[in-house]
Order: C-alpha cells, then sequence, then structure tokens
C-alpha cells in the first residue's frame, strides 16, 4: 500500500535530533545517512525534497556538564552541536537544515503550540506522583518501573520517585484513535515487529502524560518556560518532538507538512509513534506517513557504551574514511546496518568482506572492465552502435526494459521506506552487468575484429546498463559513482531532470573519450590491523 505521489509531491524526512550533551558517533551519523540516501533518491527522482535534522539542547544533563567543564550551558551546547555539524559535513549528508532546541525559532512555536493545547483542553495542571529515571529524563509508569525493578531499563540505574505539581497532557482522549490509525495504515509505524509492540502496549490503554517540570530554587535557567507560567519548563521531550514541527513554520515550508517519514532507533518509538501522533491528533494536524524505528549498532559482539569505551566514534570512522574512503563506510553502514530488528553488528572483517564483495570485485571491477575494454578495442571512445544492434546482443535480456525497471523498483521501494531493497535495486543491475560480461565474453569476441560490432554493442549495453546502477547506488555513494559516471561522460544524477532520465538509455553518447582512470575501489587487504581512530 503506498499513497500516490505526484513527481513534485513534498517530501519531508526528519531523524532525531540529538543530545547535545553526547558526542557524535557511529549511532547518530547511521540515522542521518539513513534519511540522507532517502533524501537524496528521493530528490533525484524529482521530489521536492525537505531533510531536517538537529539538536536537542535543554535535558537538565547540558547544565550538569557545562558547570563540569567551566562554562555556560549555552557555550556547552554550542561546542557540541558544531561538533555534530561537523561529523555530518565529514560525512557528506544533504540536511536542507539544522535545527536547535535553543533557537529562538524554535522556542516560540513550543509556546504557541502549548498554548493551544491549553485552550483546547488538552494541556491541564494536576498532581504527579511517578517514577523518574534521571538516565534518560523521562517518566515510567509503576507497571514499567517495577517490571525493572525500579532501576532504568537503559542504564540500570536506581529510578527517582518524584511527586510534582505539572502540566500535563491528555493523552488518554487519543488511545482509541490513534489505535484506529495505526490498524487503518500498515506502514505507519514500521518494522511491524515494532508496530505490533505499540499495539500491544496501546491495549493497555494510556494514561495523561506530564509534560512540565516545576523550577527549583536556585535552578540554572535552561529550557523552555510553559507558556504564561515561569514556575515550569516544557518537558525537554516534549520540546523536543516539537521541533519536526517548528522547522517548517515559514511561509515555504509549511507545505512540507505533514512529515513522510521519522527515521529513529527503537529506543525512541513510544515518543514517536504514540506521543507525537496524539499532540499532533490533539492540534487537529495531519500525522506523518511512516514512523521508522531502526535497531542498534554494536561493536564486535558487545553494545557500545560509554563504560566500555567502544563507540565507533569519530576518529575511528575518520580513520576508515581514511583507508577505505567515505562511500565504502557509508555502503557498509547502510547495507549491514540494523534497519529491521535486529541489531547489527559492526564487525572488522565484514567490513572487509563487503567493501571487497559488492564495491572492488563489483561495480567497480564491472566499470573498469567497460571502460578499459571500450578504451582499447575502440581507440579510447564510445562507439556508434544502433538500438536495434544492442537489442539483438543482449543474450536474452531486454536492457532498456531492465534498466527501467530497477528505477521504478528502487524509487517505489524507497517510497515505502524500503531502504535496503531501494539499494539492492542498483547493486543488481551491476551484478547483471558482471553476469552479463562473462557470458558474452567480449574480451574473447575481440580477438576476431569481424566481431567489433558485436562487441561495441555488447559493451553500450554494460556502459549504459552501468550508469543506472550508478545513478541509483549514488544516493549511497555520492563521490565514487559521480567519478564512475563522468568516466562514461555523464553528469551525476542530481544534475539530471527528474526520474525519467535516471534510465534514459542512450545516456552514453558516441564519440565521448573514455579513460582507464585509477581503480575506483582498491581491493582492501583483509590481513591488515583494521583502522585505529588513536
Ligand atoms: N534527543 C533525543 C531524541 C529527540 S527526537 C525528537 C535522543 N537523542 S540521542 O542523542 O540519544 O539519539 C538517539 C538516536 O540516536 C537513536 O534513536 C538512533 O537514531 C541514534 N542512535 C544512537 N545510538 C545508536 C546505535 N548504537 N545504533 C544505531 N542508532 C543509534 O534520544
Amino acid at each position: 500500500m503506498t499513497d500516490a505521489h505526484p513527481a513534485h509531491a513534498p517530501y519531508y524526512i526528519t531523524t532525531p535530533i540529538y543530545y547535545v550533551n553526547d558526542r557524535p558517533h557511529v549511532g547518530h551519523c547511521y540515522t542521518t545517512l539513513v534519511a540522507d540516501a532517502a533524501a537524496r533518491l528521493m530528490r533525484v527522482a524529482g521530489r521536492d525534497v525537505f531533510f531536517l535534522t538537529g539538536t536537542d539542547e535543554h535535558a537538565e544533563k547540558v547544565v550538569e556538564s557545562a558547570a563540569k567543564n567551566g562554562v555556560t550551558p549555552i557555550e556547552w551546547a554550542d561546542r557540541n552541536a558544531d561538533e555534530f555539524q561537523r561529523a555530518f559535513e565529514l560525512m557528506a549528508f544533504t540536511n536542507d537544515d539544522f535545527i536547535r532546541t535553543t533557537q529562538d525559532r524554535h522556542t516560540r512555536v513550543v509556546q504557541a503550540l502549548i498554548a493551544k493545547l491549553q485552550e483546547s483542553g488538552d494541556v491541564y495542571l494536576g498532581d504527579y506522583v511517578g517514577w523518574y529515571d534521571p538516565s534518560q529524563e523521562e517518566y515510567l509508569t509503576e507497571t514499567v518501573a517495577k517490571e525493572h525493578d525500579y532501576k532504568s531499563p537503559v542504564t540500570g540505574r536506581d529510578l527517582e520517585k518524584r511527586t510534582e505539581q505539572n502540566y500535563f497532557f491528555r493523552l488518554s482522549a487519543y488511545a482509541d484513535r490513534l489505535r484506529a490509525h495505526i490498524e487503518a495504515h500498515p506502514l505507519f509505524i514500521q518494522p511491524e515487529a515494532r508496530r505490533n509492540e505499540v499495539l500491544g502496549r496501546l491495549g493497555q490503554g494510556l494514561a495523561d502524560v506530564p509534560i512540565s517540570r516545576a523550577v527549583k530554587e536556585g535552578d540554572t535557567p535552561w529550557g523552555i518556560f510553559m507558556p504564561g507560567d515561569e514556575s515550569h519548563r516544557v518537558y525537554v521531550w516534549i520540546d523536543a518532538l516539537i521541533n519536526y514541527w517548528s522547522a517548517i513554520q515559514t511561509d515555504e515550508r509549511t507545505k512540507y507538512w505533514p512529515a513522510q517519514v521519522h527515521v529513529l532507533a527503537k529506543d525512541i518509538l513510544w515518543f514517536h509513534a504514540v506521543i507525537w501522533p496524539c499532540m499532533l491528533m490533539a492540534l487537529g494536524q495531519p500525522l506523518p506517513h511512516i514512523v521508522y524505528a531502526h535497531s542498534f549498532w554494536i561493536r564486535e559482539g558487545r553494545k557500545m557504551s560509554k563504560s566500555l569505551g567502544n563507540f565507533i566514534d569519530l576518529p575511528t570512522m575518520q580513520a576508515y574514511i581514511d583507508r577505505y574512503s567515505l562511500d565504502a563506510l557509508r555502503w557498509y553502514l547502510l547495507t549491514q546496518g540494523p534497519l529491521g530488528t535486529t541489531d547489527a553488528d559492526f564487525v572488522h572483517a565484514k567490513f572487509i568482506d563487503v567493501y571487497n564483495a559488492d564495491l572492488a570485485n563489483g561495480i567497480g571491477n564491472a566499470a573498469s572492465r567497460v571502460a578499459n575494454m571500450i578504451a582499447k578495442y575502440f581507440d579510447g571512445a564510445v562507439p556508434e552502435v544502433t538500438p536495434e544492434r544492442a537489442l539483438a546482443q543482449g543474450h536474452g535480456r531486454d536492457w532498456p526494459s531492465l534498466t527501467k525497471n530497477a528505477v521504478t523498483d528502487a524509487i517505489e521501494r524507497m517510497e515505502r521506506f524500503d531502504v535496503a531493497g531501494a539499494l539492492r535495486a542498483g547493486l543488481e543491475l551491476s551484478n547483471e552487468v558482471d553476469r552479463y560480461i562473462h557470458e558474452t565474453a567480449p574480451f574473447k569476441l575481440a580477438k576476431d575484429p569481424a566481431n567489433l560490432p558485436d562487441v561495441a554493442a555488447i559493451l553500450i549495453n554494460c556502459a549504459e546498463a552501468l550508469v543506472v546502477a550508478a545513478n541509483l547506488l549514488w544516493p549511497a555513494m555520492p563521490a565514487s559513482m559521480t567519478t564512475l559516471l563522468s568516466r562514461f561522460g555523464c553528469p551525476a544524477p542530481d544534475q539530471l531532470d527528474g526520474r525519467d532520465a535516471l534510465c534514459a538509455w542512450g545516456a552514453v553518447k558516441a564519440g565521448t573519450p573514455i579513460e582507464k582512470g585509477e581503480a575506483l575501489f582498491p581491493r582492501a587487504d583483509g590481513d591488515e590491523a583494521p583502522p585505529d581512530g588513536g
């Protein structure tokens, strides 16, 4: 089931906004990378994309860390937000904006939205007694707290019993509507196991949730005041969720609501699949189409944690990039990552296997072979081949249809947020070229000059198909696919005009000079020690 999307319909995709208290690591980069690949594919498919990421800055922990480091909270936030921005530049992400919850454009909207919810009676003042998880800055229900022996389910630290006068959001009023919505929209919460989890928990009904915390004497001013009440600040999670809305409150951007996809991990599914949609219902707004919660990266079989100090952090990622290229890292993360419901293990040996199989021996090798044969047999320029002749040399393959179908398939998959499937469409096309070269053996045929017209036809089929494959793989590997395309005289897909151009047979023009060029992905040595980020 997909909604019909006209070619230029707005496509709004978001990532979580990351806590400025942490340093960016592979987890943050992964979610943002998944969104980046989707944003890039949708843009080249002609959609009007808005891709948002950013930082979540009003957590209490920011105040603590700033104090420990002898700076003000905003100085601390500035420093770490910069670090996230630098990480995202390093990864070549194409986010259209980077929102920070300390920005005035955000805080104003938070207050206005909450004021609206107060007017409608969806936010009210009441008493709250509950179990607070200080390490996660969230309240847990009695049932959940008890289940975990009154310890944080995430960090195992003690929960605190807190009683407060709080503002509440009338979540209970929306449970039935939310359930009906989830049931009627199978793609709304993905993957399916996550959807079932949420439906299961909804079966127990929903209690109203506190959305503020009381300002205490001597508190460092940090966080957004409740509208008209400076004795309460907006709870950081409510503040944070509103970023998806506040970032698009300009005349040019309001068209982007509802979001097409919120990408996140399973740790924060409940906020995105339940609290946020119910807030939107209370505001009378349409719900996002897809809330996609992937699983976690672990490393060499172990959970990544501060205590183990085993995060794939930025220096480690930089070391991989320096040795194998950014695109190699992007490819490994995208194709071996935890998109589904199982965690994915970052294992160096697997990185090497995937790199060699998919890239060095896969698309990289196919591209070199084809370019080298054209250079060798046709004096370094693309030969003239009629479409009929090319078709006649297809060996049972109708290449123009195969490539067109691959493009349609990749885009349709990405529309339902089957990211892995969308990328596979490009890789399969390049693998098909390999099989075709193997079957037709143009290097053998070329030994007899009488066969050269057939060899030309075969190589043109290969080159054209590789160009389409590269267009489809470009969202994952923009730099190397741009190089590959330029070797066949073709522009990168972001320079083309919409989805039809992605598979326009005839993109490789007769007479185009073809140079051999260096290997796109030199073979990696599995015996070499893993790169060390220091
Ligand atoms: N600030 C909140 C989100 C507010 S969104 C309105 C938050 N921030 S966070 O910095 O903790 O980021 C959590 C997100 O980072 C996860 O949901 C996931 O997207 C990403 N990841 C963090 N660690 C991860 C892994 N080990 N593996 C994969 N992604 C993970 O929660």
